[in-house]
Protein backbone atom coordinates (compact mmCIF):
# COMPACT_ATOMS: atom_id res chain seq x y z
CA UNK A 1 0.00 0.00 0.00
CA UNK A 2 1.55 3.27 -0.85
CA UNK A 3 2.26 5.96 2.09
CA UNK A 4 -0.71 8.56 0.33
CA UNK A 5 -3.36 6.10 -0.01
CA UNK A 6 -6.24 5.66 2.51
CA UNK A 7 -5.27 3.22 5.05
CA UNK A 8 -6.61 -0.09 5.24
CA UNK A 9 -8.58 0.34 8.21
CA UNK A 10 -11.42 2.29 7.35
CA UNK A 11 -10.34 5.11 9.20
CA UNK A 12 -10.67 7.70 6.45
CA UNK A 13 -6.84 8.98 7.36
CA UNK A 14 -3.87 8.64 4.84
CA UNK A 15 -1.85 5.12 5.37
CA UNK A 16 1.25 6.60 6.59
CA UNK A 17 -0.79 8.41 9.15
CA UNK A 18 -2.08 5.52 10.27
CA UNK A 19 -1.80 1.83 10.48
CA UNK A 20 1.90 2.03 7.90
CA UNK A 21 4.06 2.13 11.53
CA UNK A 22 2.15 -0.94 12.21
CA UNK A 23 2.55 -2.73 9.48
CA UNK A 24 6.61 -1.84 9.59
CA UNK A 25 6.87 -2.93 12.82
CA UNK A 26 4.76 -6.11 12.60
CA UNK A 27 6.85 -6.82 9.19
CA UNK A 28 10.38 -6.26 11.44
CA UNK A 29 9.05 -9.23 13.54
CA UNK A 30 10.47 -13.13 13.35
CA UNK A 31 7.22 -15.37 13.60
CA UNK A 32 8.52 -19.07 14.90
CA UNK A 33 6.18 -21.27 13.11
CA UNK A 34 7.00 -23.91 15.33
CA UNK A 35 5.23 -22.16 18.50
CA UNK A 36 2.31 -21.28 16.14
CA UNK A 37 3.14 -17.87 16.02
CA UNK A 38 0.86 -15.74 13.29
CA UNK A 39 0.70 -12.38 12.33
CA UNK A 40 -3.24 -11.07 13.09
CA UNK A 41 -4.83 -10.11 9.65
CA UNK A 42 -5.50 -6.95 9.28
CA UNK A 43 -9.60 -7.64 9.59
CA UNK A 44 -9.07 -8.03 13.05
CA UNK A 45 -7.79 -4.77 13.61
CA UNK A 46 -10.52 -2.12 14.71
CA UNK A 47 -10.58 1.18 13.59
CA UNK A 48 -11.82 4.00 16.22
CA UNK A 49 -15.71 4.15 14.74
CA UNK A 50 -15.37 0.56 15.22
CA UNK A 51 -13.71 0.77 18.57
CA UNK A 52 -16.37 2.74 19.72
CA UNK A 53 -19.71 0.29 18.37
CA UNK A 54 -18.15 -2.64 20.64
CA UNK A 55 -17.58 0.15 23.31
CA UNK A 56 -21.37 0.94 22.86
CA UNK A 57 -22.43 -2.43 22.64
CA UNK A 58 -20.39 -3.11 25.98
CA UNK A 59 -22.73 -0.35 27.89
CA UNK A 60 -25.82 -1.96 27.26
CA UNK A 61 -24.49 -5.40 27.80
CA UNK A 62 -22.81 -4.60 31.22
CA UNK A 63 -26.46 -2.83 31.66
CA UNK A 64 -27.76 -6.07 31.17
CA UNK A 65 -25.91 -8.02 33.35
CA UNK A 66 -26.46 -5.04 36.18
CA UNK A 67 -29.83 -5.75 35.52
CA UNK A 68 -29.26 -9.86 36.62
CA UNK A 69 -27.58 -8.95 39.52
CA UNK A 70 -31.19 -7.78 41.12
CA UNK A 71 -32.80 -11.01 40.09
CA UNK A 72 -30.74 -13.75 41.00
CA UNK A 73 -32.34 -15.15 44.03
CA UNK A 74 -33.49 -18.48 45.44
CA UNK A 75 -37.14 -19.43 43.56
CA UNK A 76 -36.14 -17.49 40.42
CA UNK A 77 -36.61 -19.54 36.92
CA UNK A 78 -33.51 -18.78 34.56
CA UNK A 79 -36.32 -18.49 32.12
CA UNK A 80 -37.27 -15.09 34.05
CA UNK A 81 -34.06 -14.11 33.97
CA UNK A 82 -33.61 -14.36 29.93
CA UNK A 83 -36.72 -12.89 29.60
CA UNK A 84 -35.34 -9.23 31.87
CA UNK A 85 -31.90 -9.58 29.66
CA UNK A 86 -34.25 -9.82 26.19
CA UNK A 87 -36.67 -6.85 27.14
CA UNK A 88 -33.63 -5.07 28.57
CA UNK A 89 -31.51 -5.25 25.33
CA UNK A 90 -34.37 -4.71 22.61
CA UNK A 91 -35.83 -1.86 24.53
CA UNK A 92 -31.92 -0.28 24.19
CA UNK A 93 -32.55 -0.36 20.58
CA UNK A 94 -29.71 -3.60 20.47
CA UNK A 95 -30.96 -7.26 19.28
CA UNK A 96 -29.18 -10.57 22.30
CA UNK A 97 -26.25 -12.10 20.25
CA UNK A 98 -27.32 -15.52 21.63
CA UNK A 99 -31.36 -15.18 20.39
CA UNK A 100 -31.17 -17.54 16.95
CA UNK A 101 -27.51 -17.89 16.87
CA UNK A 102 -26.83 -21.19 15.03
CA UNK A 103 -30.51 -21.99 16.38
CA UNK A 104 -30.19 -20.60 20.11
CA UNK A 105 -33.30 -20.71 21.25
CA UNK A 106 -32.72 -17.98 24.40
CA UNK A 107 -31.37 -14.57 25.13
CA UNK A 108 -28.30 -15.43 27.22
CA UNK A 109 -27.15 -18.64 28.40
CA UNK A 110 -27.62 -19.64 31.96
CA UNK A 111 -25.03 -22.50 33.78
CA UNK A 112 -25.76 -23.88 36.90
CA UNK A 113 -23.57 -26.50 39.27
CA UNK A 114 -22.01 -28.88 36.85
CA UNK A 115 -23.06 -26.91 33.19
CA UNK A 116 -19.52 -25.50 31.69
CA UNK A 117 -21.90 -23.33 29.29
CA UNK A 118 -24.55 -22.90 26.95
CA UNK A 119 -27.30 -23.50 29.63
CA UNK A 120 -30.64 -23.14 27.64
CA UNK A 121 -32.86 -20.91 30.10
CA UNK A 122 -36.49 -22.33 31.10
CA UNK A 123 -39.38 -22.48 32.95
CA UNK A 124 -38.86 -25.57 34.40
CA UNK A 125 -35.18 -24.54 35.98
CA UNK A 126 -35.79 -22.36 39.36
CA UNK A 127 -32.36 -21.13 40.76
CA UNK A 128 -32.35 -22.63 44.64
CA UNK A 129 -30.27 -22.01 47.46
CA UNK A 130 -26.63 -23.21 47.51
CA UNK A 131 -26.41 -23.23 43.40
CA UNK A 132 -23.52 -21.18 41.35
CA UNK A 133 -24.94 -19.95 37.81
CA UNK A 134 -23.54 -18.21 35.42
CA UNK A 135 -25.51 -15.77 32.85
CA UNK A 136 -23.99 -15.16 29.80
CA UNK A 137 -24.92 -12.39 27.76
CA UNK A 138 -24.26 -11.21 24.51
CA UNK A 139 -25.47 -7.50 22.84
CA UNK A 140 -25.38 -6.53 18.93
CA UNK A 141 -25.54 -2.78 18.31
CA UNK A 142 -25.39 -1.92 14.97
CA UNK A 143 -23.51 -4.71 13.85
CA UNK A 144 -21.01 -4.76 16.63
CA UNK A 145 -20.72 -7.41 19.45
CA UNK A 146 -19.78 -7.28 23.06
CA UNK A 147 -19.75 -10.69 25.31
CA UNK A 148 -19.49 -11.01 28.87
CA UNK A 149 -20.78 -13.36 31.33
CA UNK A 150 -21.05 -12.84 35.41
CA UNK A 151 -21.02 -15.68 38.28
CA UNK A 152 -23.51 -15.82 41.17
CA UNK A 153 -23.80 -17.52 44.24
CA UNK A 154 -27.45 -18.17 45.23
CA UNK A 155 -28.06 -17.81 48.97
CA UNK A 156 -25.01 -19.48 51.12
CA UNK A 157 -23.17 -21.44 48.74
CA UNK A 158 -20.63 -23.81 50.26
CA UNK A 159 -17.32 -22.92 51.05
CA UNK A 160 -15.74 -24.86 47.89
CA UNK A 161 -17.98 -23.30 45.81
CA UNK A 162 -17.52 -20.30 47.23
CA UNK A 163 -13.60 -20.86 46.19
CA UNK A 164 -14.52 -21.76 42.55
CA UNK A 165 -15.63 -18.61 41.98
CA UNK A 166 -13.00 -17.25 43.56
CA UNK A 167 -10.59 -18.40 41.81
CA UNK A 168 -12.30 -18.82 38.43
CA UNK A 169 -12.61 -15.01 38.73
CA UNK A 170 -8.72 -14.60 39.54
CA UNK A 171 -8.00 -16.72 36.81
CA UNK A 172 -10.08 -14.52 34.22
CA UNK A 173 -8.26 -11.33 36.17
CA UNK A 174 -4.17 -13.17 35.62
CA UNK A 175 -5.26 -13.55 31.52
CA UNK A 176 -6.46 -10.03 31.34
CA UNK A 177 -3.32 -9.02 32.63
CA UNK A 178 -1.14 -10.83 30.45
CA UNK A 179 -3.21 -9.75 27.37
CA UNK A 180 -0.33 -7.31 25.99
CA UNK A 181 0.24 -5.57 22.65
CA UNK A 182 3.22 -7.63 20.72
CA UNK A 183 2.95 -10.37 23.32
CA UNK A 184 0.68 -13.88 22.17
CA UNK A 185 -2.54 -14.63 22.58
CA UNK A 186 -1.08 -17.99 24.35
CA UNK A 187 0.24 -15.58 27.30
CA UNK A 188 -3.47 -15.10 27.73
CA UNK A 189 -3.94 -19.03 28.49
CA UNK A 190 -0.73 -19.55 30.58
CA UNK A 191 -1.61 -17.11 32.52
CA UNK A 192 -5.02 -18.26 33.72
CA UNK A 193 -3.99 -21.74 33.36
CA UNK A 194 -1.20 -22.16 35.69
CA UNK A 195 -3.11 -20.03 38.14
CA UNK A 196 -6.12 -22.96 37.97
CA UNK A 197 -3.52 -25.73 38.33
CA UNK A 198 -1.75 -24.32 41.17
CA UNK A 199 -5.27 -24.69 42.84
CA UNK A 200 -5.62 -27.86 41.64
CA UNK A 201 -8.47 -26.84 39.14
CA UNK A 202 -9.18 -28.65 35.95
CA UNK A 203 -9.05 -25.88 33.13
CA UNK A 204 -11.64 -26.89 30.07
CA UNK A 205 -10.01 -26.36 26.50
CA UNK A 206 -12.45 -27.89 24.26
CA UNK A 207 -14.06 -24.40 23.82
CA UNK A 208 -12.58 -21.13 24.67
CA UNK A 209 -12.20 -17.39 24.34
CA UNK A 210 -12.50 -16.02 21.09
CA UNK A 211 -12.17 -12.39 18.86
CA UNK A 212 -15.45 -10.16 19.31
CA UNK A 213 -16.60 -7.19 17.77
CA UNK A 214 -17.79 -7.04 13.97
CA UNK A 215 -18.85 -10.66 14.30
CA UNK A 216 -19.78 -13.33 17.36
CA UNK A 217 -17.03 -15.71 17.35
CA UNK A 218 -13.63 -14.16 15.29
CA UNK A 219 -10.25 -15.43 15.02
CA UNK A 220 -8.33 -15.60 17.41
CA UNK A 221 -9.29 -18.86 19.71
CA UNK A 222 -8.61 -18.14 23.04
CA UNK A 223 -7.24 -21.01 25.19
CA UNK A 224 -7.52 -21.00 29.01
CA UNK A 225 -4.34 -23.34 29.00
CA UNK A 226 -1.63 -22.46 26.59
CA UNK A 227 2.11 -22.21 26.38
CA UNK A 228 3.15 -18.72 26.73
CA UNK A 229 4.95 -17.15 23.76
CA UNK A 230 2.34 -18.79 20.82
CA UNK A 231 -0.51 -18.54 19.03
CA UNK A 232 -1.61 -14.95 17.05
CA UNK A 233 0.33 -12.25 18.18
CA UNK A 234 -1.81 -9.37 19.73
CA UNK A 235 -1.99 -5.55 18.63
CA UNK A 236 -3.34 -2.40 19.28
CA UNK A 237 -6.85 -2.48 17.60
CA UNK A 238 -8.14 -6.28 18.48
CA UNK A 239 -11.02 -6.84 20.52
CA UNK A 240 -10.96 -10.30 21.87
CA UNK A 241 -13.00 -12.50 25.28
CA UNK A 242 -11.07 -13.77 28.05
CA UNK A 243 -13.64 -16.13 29.19
CA UNK A 244 -12.33 -19.52 31.27
CA UNK A 245 -14.12 -22.09 32.48
CA UNK A 246 -12.44 -23.50 35.21
CA UNK A 247 -13.92 -27.14 37.04
CA UNK A 248 -13.45 -28.69 40.96
CA UNK A 249 -12.60 -31.70 39.02
CA UNK A 250 -11.43 -32.60 35.59
CA UNK A 251 -11.26 -30.92 32.73
CA UNK A 252 -13.41 -32.98 30.34
CA UNK A 253 -16.71 -32.55 29.19
CA UNK A 254 -19.48 -33.62 27.11
CA UNK A 255 -22.51 -32.26 24.95
CA UNK A 256 -25.46 -34.79 25.53
CA UNK A 257 -26.90 -34.78 22.45
CA UNK A 258 -30.04 -36.94 23.21
CA UNK A 259 -30.32 -33.71 25.35
CA UNK A 260 -31.10 -30.45 23.96
CA UNK A 261 -28.08 -30.31 21.69
CA UNK A 262 -26.09 -27.60 23.44
CA UNK A 263 -25.69 -27.99 27.70
CA UNK A 264 -22.43 -28.75 28.33
CA UNK A 265 -21.43 -30.38 31.25
CA UNK A 266 -18.87 -31.31 33.24
CA UNK A 267 -17.54 -35.33 32.63
CA UNK A 268 -17.59 -35.74 36.52
CA UNK A 269 -20.50 -33.82 37.28
CA UNK A 270 -17.87 -31.39 39.59
CA UNK A 271 -18.52 -28.20 39.47
CA UNK A 272 -17.33 -25.75 36.96
CA UNK A 273 -17.56 -21.78 36.82
CA UNK A 274 -16.93 -18.95 34.48
CA UNK A 275 -16.39 -15.42 34.52
CA UNK A 276 -16.27 -13.61 30.93
CA UNK A 277 -15.12 -9.86 29.46
CA UNK A 278 -14.76 -8.50 26.32
CA UNK A 279 -11.50 -6.38 26.10
CA UNK A 280 -9.29 -4.37 23.70
CA UNK A 281 -5.74 -4.10 23.31
CA UNK A 282 -4.48 -0.97 23.44
CA UNK A 283 -1.26 0.58 23.05
CA UNK A 284 0.10 0.37 26.83
CA UNK A 285 -1.95 -3.19 27.85
CA UNK A 286 -5.50 -3.82 27.40
CA UNK A 287 -9.27 -1.87 28.46
CA UNK A 288 -12.23 -3.60 29.36
CA UNK A 289 -15.40 -3.11 27.03
CA UNK A 290 -17.83 -5.41 28.84
CA UNK A 291 -17.61 -7.07 31.87
N1 LIG B 1 -21.64 -16.12 24.90
C1 LIG B 1 -21.01 -17.39 24.61
C2 LIG B 1 -19.54 -17.09 24.49
O1 LIG B 1 -19.00 -16.59 25.44
C3 LIG B 1 -21.56 -18.07 23.41
C4 LIG B 1 -22.99 -18.45 23.53
S1 LIG B 1 -23.54 -19.04 22.05
C5 LIG B 1 -25.08 -19.62 22.39
O2 LIG B 1 -18.88 -17.22 23.51
F1 LIG B 1 -25.57 -19.95 21.25
F2 LIG B 1 -24.98 -20.65 23.21
F3 LIG B 1 -25.79 -18.68 22.95
CO1 LIG C 1 -20.24 -15.14 26.37
CO1 LIG D 1 -17.51 -15.40 24.47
Amino acid sequence: MQRNELCWCGSGKKYKKCHADYDERISELKFDVFKGQVRPPHKLINNARDIAGIRAAGVINDGALDLVDTLVKPGITTAAIDQAVHDYIVEHGAVPGDLNYQGFPKSCCTSINDIVCHGIPSAKVKLKEGDIVNVDVTTVLDGYYADASRMYMVGEVSPAAERLVRVTRECMEAGIAAAKPWHFVGDIGAACGAHAHENGYGVVTDLGGHGVGKGYHLEPFVSHDATAGTGMLLVPGMTLTVEPMINEGTWKTYTDKTGDGWTVRTKDHKLSAQWEKTILITETGSEVLSS
